[in-house]
């Protein structure tokens, strides 16, 4: 099955920029009787398995969604061991992402995660920042107002010291104020778990990407459900407004 799958998809048209909503550890667990942790541990391995898989396709960014801004309303419990297993998580594939040439970036305002956590996530991306694959954007403390609002004081900053004036903002020249400067917008949005919304996700970027939702549980997104979403991209007809 999945090798069919992968066979189906047209190499030279895969999406550049793969966004994913990892939703549905918690109802996965759930369902098992197991804790929630239990839902994130076993989503961790499906990030990793499917960061290889997107490298091997050819893709060239892909931004997960790792932590949201509004994340932090869960039990102190759940956030600190989401944290943990993220750390434990970007330790032991370290050597993995080096040897895959895959260049770590990071999403959002690391201000104010755990120092631990801050530190190993800053070392990933130190350590891969001259490899030349794909780039993995971990999206952690991350939303889209506020990085909208991020990029908006960059811009008021640079227009008070006079590096830029106000004409010079444009949609286009306001894209690299946000975290994802320089990069592509999303080709691809995929959610995982069933909801059909973005909650908060890269809006700015997310502007023509194509949507594709899944009922699938994260913790059951194997590699195939990768390819099911691609395949479906490759049968959309990107208009971006014309005919
Ligand atoms: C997504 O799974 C993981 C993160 C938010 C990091 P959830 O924890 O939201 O799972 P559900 O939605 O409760 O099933
Ligand atoms: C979105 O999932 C956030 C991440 C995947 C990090 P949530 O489970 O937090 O989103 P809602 O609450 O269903 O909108
Ligand atoms: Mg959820």
């Amino acid at each position: 099955m999945q090798e069919n799958l992968l066979e189906q998809i047209d190499l030279d048209n895969v999406p550049e920029h793969v966004a994913i909503i990892l939703d549905g550890n918690g109802r996965w667990a759930k369902k098992r009787f197991f804790p929630r942790f239990k839902g994130h541990q076993e989503g961790m391995k499906r990030v990793v398995e499917i960061v290889e898989k997107s490298s091997d396709l050819g893709i060239k960014y892909l931004s997960v969604y790792a932590f949201s801004t509004e994340n932090w309303k869960r039990p102190e419990s759940e956030v600190s061991s989401l944290m943990d297993l993220l750390v434990y998580y970007v330790e032991i594939q370290l050597a993995k992402l080096k040897k895959n040439n895959v260049k770590v970036m990071t999403l959002g305002d690391l201000s104010i995660i755990p120092p631990k956590s801050k530190a190993a996530i800053e070392k990933a991306c130190s350590d891969t920042k001259d490899n030349t694959g794909m780039v993995l954007n971990i999206a952690i403390n991350y939303g889209g107002r506020s990085d909208i609002i991020h990029g908006v004081k960059g811009v008021v900053e640079d227009i008070s010291n006079k590096k830029i004036s106000i004409d010079d903002l444009t949609e286009i020249s306001f894209k690299d104020y946000l975290y994802t400067s320089h990069q592509p917008d999303i080709d691809l949005l995929i959610r995982s778990g069933g909801e059909k919304r973005v909650s908060n996700f890269m809006l700015y970027q997310m502007a023509y990407a194509e949507l594709y939702f899944t009922d699938c549980l994260w913790p059951d997104f194997k590699e195939d459900e990768l390819y099911k979403a691609v395949l479906e991209y490759q049968n959309r007809n990107r208009r971006f407004g014309g005919v």
